[in-house]
């Protein structure tokens, strides 16, 4: 995200193709609706344990060839699909695929379903920690406290609180509700992220913590398990294989460069996610709290980082305000981004208005949402299905219709906006897609689907 980039003169949108549809005010806007959508719980809960877990360092460099070799180029995709049909997941695949290719645009759609329901329950918990924190200090027993704010009563309750905010900015529109509250809140986070990471280094035992995070175990690299952790966690951060990204490029004119845009977009992502390993490390090391993270993920965020912030007293509970109002800032933008896929979906193929369209898909998602955040096995299960499994899916989908089927038959729609130099190297990009991700992806999606499968059996267990 740089401020030069308002320059390329996107300003007031004329309405571009005379479809009528709303378009982002500026460049920049666009690009901090992006990176809103990839930047959050995913980037700075679910990475650094998946780091930590899977090889450190070594998992690092996996998920960094992932996000270029896959990401960047699935992203590009995604951007050329909606610019170019100006239509959201279902009318894009119809209309650059075909009939036979719509069926997929369903699967986006109920992703979008699914994700934003148990992650809204994960962001209700962040809302809680971090209103509390500010009204009065975080309980001493940390395992404690999570137990009460995961809760059925707590947790329901700020799950429809957080989606209501997230309804109402959806509401709002393109450039008064996304585009209006991405442009703020996205620098704010990275700031006070960064912030957060230059404190920590100050902290006796943070090297400890940072040895845990990067000390390479390139045995890692040679398991298929890392592999679809890696390339999961990949989709799951930069919201790719759901529509996310083809939907806000559709709102997008046709002078920016796709692979440019796709390309400061994965480097924001994933230099937010290894910051946020650079923060909770440290962070949870310099307390002595090391045996809290090979528990579980979401006991590490919620119980180990509170914890150690509650043992550092004043200095902690200014720091741990910080650190959970920028993950509150992470949730919210992704959150809409989850619902503007499915509300945009309604607009375009119903013809409902936003508002309504808003209204309704954000209620039947916070009734769904009600089961996760009353049973932790339903929220495990949700995800492992939805992030591991539908996600990969919907970029095979991508890769095939983009790399084999109609849609990439002539690479205009993806080349427009870019540079002579850009559009040459679209010929590599075309073939990665053909060649390289196809078969990458089904190799993870063999792991996963029975892992997923594995975690609906043990619902209710
Ligand atoms: N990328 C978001 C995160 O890392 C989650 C997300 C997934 C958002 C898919 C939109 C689509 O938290």
């Amino acid at each position: 995200m740089n401020e030069h980039s308002t320059a390329s003169g996107t300003d007031t949108a004329p309405g571009g193709a005379g479809t009528g549809r709303e378009m982002w005010g500026s460049r920049f806007g666009f690009i901090a609706a992006a990176v809103g959508s990839a930047v959050g719980l995913g980037n700075m809960w679910r990475f650094p344990y998946a780091a930590a877990e899977h090889g450190g360092a070594a998992f690092v460099l996996l998920y960094v060839i992932i996000t270029f070799l896959v990401g960047v180029p699935i992203m590009i995709a995604e951007f050329g699909l909606g610019r170019s049909t100006r239509l959201s997941p279902i009318g894009a695949l119809r209309r650059s695929g075909g009939p036979a290719w719509a069926p997929a645009g369903y699967l986006f759609v109920g992703a979008g379903f699914l994700i934003l329901a148990y992650y809204s329950v994960i962001a209700g918990w962040v809302s809680r920690y971090a209103l509390e924190a500010v009204l009065t200090p975080w309980p001493a027993d940390a395992e404690a406290y999570f137990n009460e704010v995961s809760g059925n009563t707590s947790a329901v309750f700020y799950h429809l609180g957080f989606m209501a905010l997230t309804l109402l900015i959806v509401a709002g529109g393109v450039k008064a509700g996304i585009e209006r509250v991405s442009s703020f809140a996205m620098p704010l986070l990275a700031l006070i992220l960064v912030g957060i990471a230059v404190w920590a280094t100050t902290l006796l035992g943070a090297d400890e913590g940072y040895r845990y995070y990067l000390t390479p175990d390139f045995n890692e690299l040679l398991s298929l398990d890392t592999l679809a952790a890696a390339a999961s966690q990949a989709f799951f951060s930069l919201s790719l294989g759901m529509g996310a990204m083809l939907t806000f490029a559709s709102y997008l004119q046709r002078d920016t460069s796709l692979p440019r845009e796709a390309t400061i977009v994965a480097l924001s992502d994933f230099g937010i996610a290894f910051i946020a390993g650079l923060v909770v490390f440290p962070v949870i090391f310099a307390m002595g709290l090391q045996s809290a993270v090979s528990e579980s993920t979401v006991g590490a965020l919620f119980i180990a980082i509170p914890g150690a912030f509650v043992e550092m007293g004043a200095v902690g509970r200014v720091v741990g305000i910080l650190f959970f109002v920028a993950l509150f800032i992470g949730a919210i933008t992704s959150a809409i981004s989850l619902l503007e896929v499915v509300v945009s979906s309604v607009v375009d193929e119903w013809k409902m208005n936003r508002r309504k369209a808003s209204i309704i898909g954000g209620i039947i998602i916070a009734l769904i949402g009600i089961l996760p955040a009353r049973d932790l096995s339903v929220l495990n299960a949700m995800d492992r299905v939805a992030a591991e499994v539908f996600l990969p899916l919907g970029g095979l989908v991508l890769a095939l219709l983009v790399g084999w089927g109609p849609a990439g038959r002539s690479l205009d729609a993806f080349a427009e906006g870019a540079s002579p130099r850009t559009r040459s190297l679209l010929i590599g990009w075309r073939w990665t897609l053909r060649l390289a991700v196809p078969p990458l992806l089904i190799i993870v999606l063999s792991r996963t689907i029975p892992a997923g499968i594995d975690a609906i059996r043990a619902i209710g267990g």
